[in-house]
């Protein structure tokens, strides 16, 4: 069966872009492949968290995972920090990718924002931890939302590289799964930006774990336009939104590609059964179906985070799991290195 890696950051208020573009993805994808699904916490520290509410936030996605339904049986949940493989694979990555490769990394220079000499170099090498991340499974899949594509290129170089400079096949193609409707969405106050923990306003993001109310308010108060909603005419041959008709209307594509996402249709049936109705009609429907979506989910996210004992018990038995998986690959890798092992 083919294994599939994929990874969240526990860095704080699990939002409807990590569920719809990852996530729920991960879900699905258990049926068909092997899947390692691990909470980044060493990626976490690239920038400064605090110590408990790492811990929290470690806890918290574990439980998104789980109330989602992520099978801890079939597939294997943990923290990446119980499992060493990453951080040793990571420095033998260190040595292989080259520095111009990490300079055209966009997600650095906007995690790094203007004062780059005092980003951590942690941010500036994340990429080789996310290659060492899916290469000491060897995995083949990764499930990963649009804006991580350039990071599973940079995987792809890195693997290609070490197995030109070792003259070996020893690691696989990793092939990107940019999955589902709705890979990204958009913030409820601008269309334009990605929806995001780091944006202060909480009502420009549905939280997993918001209540009922909590999800009406943002969903009424979303940003919209004047006009009434499109028809499925404005869809072009592949089905998909063109790019002038989104940017003339990012706000009203961004809540009928949720609307989509969660309830499992077709955008352009979506279009066709909201085509000529206004915002509020929708937004009503809307509401409805993100709270039948995500309450139960959140309920039961909340009820895990309550229990801590249940939730580590799930990540210690995935490390273990993983463990088993990544030590050997990594002997291997240190054998065609030429470090001498014992
Ligand atoms: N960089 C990813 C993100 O921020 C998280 C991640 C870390 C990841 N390692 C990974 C995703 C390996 C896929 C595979 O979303």
């Amino acid at each position: 069966m083919k294994r599939i890696f994929s990874g969240v950051q526990p860095t704080g208020n699990l939002h409807l872009g990590n569920y719809l573009g990852a996530i729920r993805n991960f879900v699905a994808l258990q049926e068909d492949y092997e899947g390692i699904y691990c909470v980044v916490d060493m990626h976490a520290i690239t920038i400064w968290q605090e110590p408990e509410e790492l811990r929290r936030h470690t806890r918290e996605v574990t439980a998104a995972y789980l109330a989602a339904g992520i099978d801890p049986k079939r597939s294997i949940i943990f923290n990446q920090s119980q499992v060493a493989a990453h951080a040793e694979l990571a420095w033998i990555f260190n040595c292989v990718t080259r520095l111009g490769w990490l300079n055209r990394m966009t997600q650095f220079k906007d995690k790094a924002g203007k004062n780059r000499e005092n980003a951590s170099s942690g941010l500036y090498v994340y990429p080789n931890l996310m290659a060492a991340d899916i290469l000491a499974y060897k995995a083949t899949h990764v499930p990963v939302g649009e804006d991580q594509k350039q990071h599973l290129e940079l995987a792809r170089d890195i693997a290609q590289k070490f197995n030109n400079d070792f003259k070996t096949e020893f690691f696989p193609i990793i092939e990107p799964l940019i999955l589902g409707t709705a890979t990204r969405v958009m913030s409820l106050r601008d269309g334009a930006r990605k929806m995001s923990k780091s944006e202060p306003s909480d009502m420009s993001r549905i939280n997993m774990t918001d209540e009922a109310d909590q999800i009406a308010q943002k969903v009424r108060k979303a940003k919209s336009d004047m006009e009434l909603l499109p028809g499925p005419g404005v869809l072009n041959e592949a089905g998909r939104v063109p790019e002038e008709a989104r940017e003339a209307r990012p706000e009203a594509f961004n809540l009928l590609g949720i609307y989509a996402a969660l309830s499992n249709r077709a955008l352009s049936d979506v279009l066709t059964e909201f085509e000529g109705q206004q915002f509020s009609s929708f937004k009503k429907e809307l509401t409805d179906l993100a709270v039948e979506a995500l309450g139960p989910m959140g309920a039961e996210m909340k009820r895990l985070m309550a229990d801590p004992a249940q939730v580590d018990a799930v990540l210690k038995d995935g490390g273990e799991r993983a463990r088993a998986i990544a030590a050997p690959i990594l002997e291997e890798v240190y054998d065609i290195v030429g470090f001498l092992r014992p």
